[in-house]
C-alpha cells in the first residue's frame, strides 16, 4: 500500500441494514451487495451471525452467505459474537470475521449482554478457530468516543480493549464512534495513544457515524495521523438498535468524493456507489440523505454534477 492509498471498508449491508424495522427481502440484500462490488468496493461486511432475536433483520445470514456469489479479490467479513456464530460462519464458507466489543461496559452489557472482559473471553475461541482456518480477523471497539449509556469515554479504555483484541489475534482493530459524538482532537488523541501503546497505524481502522456532522472532519484528522482504513456505508444508512439515536454511518459516497477531490487513491468509483446508494434508498423507501447522494459528484472540466442518475 502506498502512503496515499486508502482502504474503504463497506459496512452498508451489515451496519446499514441491521437497524431497519421493515423486513428487507434477501434478493434486495444480494442485489445491493452486487452493486457494491460493481462499484469497486473490495471489503464488504456482508451480514452478522448473531442471535436472530438480537438482530432480526439479519436472521437470514445463513441463506445470504449461501446465495452470495463470491468474487475474486473481494473480502466479505461477517460479524460473529460467539462459537455458535462461528459454527454458522464456517458452515456458510465465510473466510473473514469481525468480533465486536466496546470501550464501555455499559454498552457491551446492552449490546451483547456481556462486560468487555466477558466479551473478550467469548471471542478468544472464536478468534483462535478463525486463525486456524487462516481467516482474516477484525476486532471492533465500539463507543470509542462516547457511550449512549455512560457518557464520556476515556481513550485509555478504547486502547486497552484494542490491545486485548490484538493479543487474541485480530489483524486489525476498528475504533467505532457508534453514536457519532467524536471530534477531531479526540481522533488525534486516540490515534496517538494507540500508536504510543505499540499499535501500528496500518492495524487501525476508524468507523465514524455522521450523526452530528463530524464524520468527514474526523476522517481528515485520522488521515493526517497516518490512518488509511475507513468504514463507510453506501447510502449513509445505519445505526445500532442498542445505540439510541445512532443515525447514519458516514456515507461511502461522501467519503469517496472527499478522497477523489484530495487525490487519494482508493479504487472505488463514485458513480457506481451512487447507483448502489439510490438502489438501497429506494428499496428502503427513504430519501437518499447523504450530501453527495443529493448533489452528485462534480465534473471539473464542465462544472456539471455527475452520477445523479
Ligand atoms: N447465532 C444464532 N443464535 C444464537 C447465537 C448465534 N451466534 N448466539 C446465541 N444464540 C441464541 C441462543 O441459542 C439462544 O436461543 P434460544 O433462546 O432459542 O435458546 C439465544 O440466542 C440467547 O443465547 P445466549 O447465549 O443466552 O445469548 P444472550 O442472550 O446472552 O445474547 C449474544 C448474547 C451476543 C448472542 C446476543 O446479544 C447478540 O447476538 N448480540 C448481537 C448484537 C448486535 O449484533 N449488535 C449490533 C452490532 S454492533
Ligand atoms: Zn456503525
Amino acid at each position: 500500500m502506498t502512503a496515499d492509498r486508502v482502504r474503504i471498508y463497506e459496512v452498508g449491508p451489515r451496519d446499514g441494514l441491521q437497524n431497519e424495522a421493515r423486513p428487507i427481502p434477501l434478493a434486495t440484500k444480494l442485489r445491493y451487495l452486487e452493486l457494491l462490488a460493481d462499484a469497486g468496493l473490495r471489503e464488504i461486511e456482508a451480514t452478522s451471525f448473531v442471535a436472530p432475536s438480537a438482530i432480526p433483520q439479519l436472521a437470514d445470514a445463513d441463506q445470504l452467505m449461501a446465495a452470495l456469489p463470491r468474487r475474486a479479490g473481494i473480502r466479505y467479513p461477517v460479524l460473529v459474537p460467539n462459537m455458535r456464530g462461528m459454527a454458522r460462519a464456517e458452515a456458510a464458507a465465510a473466510d473473514a470475521i469481525a468480533v465486536f466489543t466496546a470501550a464501555s461496559d455499559a454498552f457491551t452489557t446492552r449490546n451483547i449482554r456481556m462486560t468487555i472482559s466477558e466479551s473478550l473471553d467469548s471471542f478468544a475461541p472464536v478468534l483462535a478457530r478463525a486463525g486456524e482456518l487462516g481467516w482474516w480477523r477484525r476486532g471492533y471497539v465500539s463507543t470509542a468516543f462516547g457511550c449512549p449509556y455512560s457518557g464520556a469515554v476515556e481513550p485509555a479504555a478504547a486502547v486497552a480493549a484494542a490491545l486485548r483484541l490484538l493479543e487474541l489475534g485480530v489483524d486489525e482493530v476498528c475504533f467505532g464512534d457508534t453514536i457519532g459524538v467524536g471530534v477531531p482532537p479526540q481522533v488525534r488523541e486516540l490515534t496517538a495513544r494507540a500508536v504510543g501503546a505499540g499499535i501500528a497505524e496500518s492495524q487501525i481502522a476508524y468507523h465514524f457515524h455522521d450523526t452530528r456532522g463530524t464524520a468527514l472532519a474526523n476522517v481528515a484528522a485520522a488521515l493526517s495521523a497516518g490512518i488509511r482504513t475507513f468504514d463507510a456505508s453506501t447510502g449513509g444508512t445505519g445505526g445500532c438498535p442498542y445505540a439510541p439515536g445512532a443515525a447514519g454511518n458516514l456515507a461511502t459516497e461522501d467519503l469517496v468524493y472527499l478522497l477523489d477531490a484530495i487525490e487519494i487513491e482508493h479504487g472505488v468509483a463514485l458513480d457506481g456507489v451512487l447507483v448502489a446508494a439510490r438502489f438501497i434508498a429506494e428499496s428502503l423507501g427513504k430519501p437518499l440523505a447523504s450530501k453527495v447522494g443529493q448533489a452528485g459528484g462534480w465534473d471539473r472540466a464542465t462544472g456539471a454534477a455527475t452520477g445523479r442518475g
